[in-house]
């Protein structure tokens, strides 16, 4: 059998480990540096649909797994499925869930699902009002449509809510994506990443997940794409888990039915635990990256046959199990990221596949040159290991993190909480 997985970094080589299996040849398309030892890298854009259709078609592909969100939204599952290649993902109409946050709070709101108070707005003068007669901060400003997981601002006094504001849809800091804005009620709370497996039918959760998005120590600087994560996230007890099912999970299912937009794939859900419950943050309409670096390392069951059950709409045939344990995932990251950066640094301590015996090596950005790996992005690798529970996974990353380095490597080192004496 031959699948393709669309995409190109941590969370796509997550996705191929778990994929991995007798009699599965696997493409990648672009691919990395460290996916290469697992799957054939092909130099096709992720966002280049009739590439990755033409190719499918030429290598006789069975299964195309969309990963990544500006494929989902552009609408590749859609073209797969017109030129008859098995495609997993959610088509355009429901990836729409994560493509529009405009569309994703007035779902909320129509079908009662918990999400902070909020207003949309296109025009700057009608949105700074709001804000004024709100007169409540800090103030969240979010651009509409995908900008990276950036185009959130949380402004703490009517000044920098203005300055958002203009930046955003006047001056166009995220292009078409911040032309229409989100205003938004700030929540208070811990933060939790559940993702979860939907055939429009039944939905089933993995473990849940904790991201640490700020770049350094104790949560402080700016926000990335996430420089670690830990599973289970320690908040999300039972009873948590069973509201969040409830009157969060089943409800957006419903609604998505509702509105003719089934959606088929992995919905992730930003939660935030506050004093009322758990409120939904965000939806996306994928596997989280570094989420899924985690929450597959923790799934026993053979991801083919989830995916395979959720295309052909069986997902409640499907029993979702988990491992004992914890997993943690540190990012070691570009120095500079998430501004700029420096690639081409030789990693020190990878063997000939990429990985080291301590823990399983995820690459988000890296290439391959004679053997040795180099770095090619920002973050650049997701040291990852399975512990007995957090403590022990947390001590184990650590304690042999810097058997691997390379020119300004960095990393955090409180991923999963303060460590004793650091
Ligand atoms: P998002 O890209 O929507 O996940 O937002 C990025 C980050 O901004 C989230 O992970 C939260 O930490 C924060 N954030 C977004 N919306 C809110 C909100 N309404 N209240 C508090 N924090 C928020
Ligand atoms: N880790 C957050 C995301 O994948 O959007």
């Amino acid at each position: 059998m031959k699948i393709l997985v669309v995409g190109g970094g941590g969370r796509e080589h997550a996705t191929i480990k778990s994929l991995t299996g007798e009699g599965r040849e696997i493409f990648c398309a672009p691919g990395n540096g460290g996916i290469g030892a697992l799957a054939t890298n092909v130099p096709i854009k992720a966002t280049d649909i009739e590439g990755m259709v033409d190719f499918c078609k030429k290598e006789n592909i069975d299964l195309c797994v969309v990963s990544p969100d500006d494929p989902l939204v552009l609408g590749m599952v859609d073209a797969m499925e017109e030129a008859g290649i098995r495609a997993f993902g959610p088509k355009k109409d429901a990836a729409i869930i994560e493509g529009s946050k405009a569309f994703a709070k007035d779902l909320m709101k129509k079908y009662g699902i918990p999400t902070a108070a909020y207003e949309i707005f296109t025009e700057s003068a009608k949105a700074i009002e709001y804000v004024e007669k709100m007169n409540k901060f800090p103030v969240v400003i979010k651009a509409s449509g995908l900008a990276l997981g950036k185009g959130v601002i949380i402004a703490e006094n009517l000044e920098e809510a203005k300055s958002a504001i203009h930046e955003m849809i006047d001056n166009g800091m995220f292009g078409a994506s911040s032309s229409k804005i989100v205003v938004e009620e700030f929540l208070t709370g811990t933060e939790v990443s559940v993702l979860a497996f939907t055939d429009g039918k039944c939905i089933k959760p993995l473990t849940s997940a904790k991201d640490h998005k700020r770049a350094l120590d104790g949560d402080k600087g700016l926000n990335t794409g996430g420089m670690g994560v830990i599973a289970p996230n320690p908040v999300y007890t039972k009873e948590v888990e069973e509201r969040a099912v409830r009157e969060i999970m089943i409800p957006t299912m419903e609604a998505m039915n509702k509105e003719g937009r089934t959606f088929k794939g992995v919905l992730y859900f930003g939660l935030i635990i506050t004093e009322e419950g758990p409120k939904v943050i965000e939806y996306n309409c994928r596997f989280g990256d570094p989420e899924a670096q985690v929450c597959l390392s923790l799934l026993k069951t053979d991801l083919l046959s989830v995916m395979n059950a959720i295309i052909d709409e069986k997902l409640a045939d499907v029993e979702i199990e988990t491992k004992d344990g914890a997993c943690v995932c540190v990012m070691m990251v570009s120095g500079g990221y998430p501004g700029s950066y420096e690639k081409n640094k030789l990693i020190e301590g990878l063997d000939e596949n990429g990985q080291c015996e301590d823990f399983y090596v995820f690459h988000s950005g890296t290439t391959m040159k004679d053997g040795k790996y180099y770095t090619n992005g920002g973050r650049v690798l997701g040291l990852t290991y399975i512990g007995e529970d957090l403590q022990s996974a947390q001590d184990h990353v650590y304690k042999n993190i810097d058997k691997i380095s390379f020119e300004k490597s960095f990393y955090r080192k409180d991923i999963g909480g303060k460590r004793d004496g650091i």
